[in-house]
């Protein structure tokens, strides 16, 4: 098989799921910042992941603008973020509307993981970030169940990333 496992990080967690990815499949996991949409095109299996930052997937703008150019490839996006998995209405809508306007192409699989947030190692303007949101939710009159979740979310802290979670993933790529 020629894939490709490319992730952007900015904690380290979905690095981590790439290098884990690339070792089941046997192939190579690299930086988004090495590599250009061109050499997308040396592969028949593109694996891309990037971290939820406010829903958006970090990066995913590397696949999403460039989708024409790899309709021929077999492309598997996955996310890693602190939402819990069975929240399927937040990734299967919010999440996949945010990131792909046009619809999820056929040939692209999505894959969602828990990666981690660890509050002391967050930049300041991330930690501020986070308090902001975390009052405007709190201050909320009727909040839904997903804006209290947000509000409960913001004070997540730990590495919630697990090796066991890829298998589907791997599954599929190989098949
Ligand atoms: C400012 C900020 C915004 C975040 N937004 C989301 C989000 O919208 N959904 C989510 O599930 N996780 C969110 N997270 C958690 C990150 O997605 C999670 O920590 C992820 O594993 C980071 O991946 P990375 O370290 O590889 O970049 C957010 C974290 C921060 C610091």
């Amino acid at each position: 098989m020629n894939a490709i496992v490319i992730y952007k990080t900015k904690y380290g967690s979905t690095k981590t799921y790439a290098e884990w990815i690339a070792e089941e499949l046997g192939c190579e996991a690299i930086d988004a910042k090495e590599i250009k949409a061109e050499d997308l095109l040396n592969y028949d299996t593109i694996i891309y992941g990037g971290g939820l930052y406010a829903e958006v997937i970090n990066g995913v703008a590397l696949i999403s603008k460039n989708i024409e150019k790899l309709s021929e490839k077999k492309i598997i996006v996955y996310t890693t973020g602190i939402t819990p998995l069975d929240c399927r209405e937040y990734y299967d809508n919010l999440v996949l509307q945010r990131n792909f306007k046009n619809g999820v192409p056929e040939n692209v699989k999505i894959y969602n993981f828990l990666g981690k947030m660890v509050l002391e190692e967050l930049s300041v303007v991330h930690r501020t970030a986070l308090k902001t949101l975390k009052k405007i939710m709190s201050g909320k009159e009727n909040p839904t169940e997903m804006e209290k979740l947000l509000v409960e979310l913001c004070d997540a802290d730990g590495d919630f990333c697990n090796r066991d979670d890829i298998f589907e993933l791997v599954q599929y790529a190989k098949k």
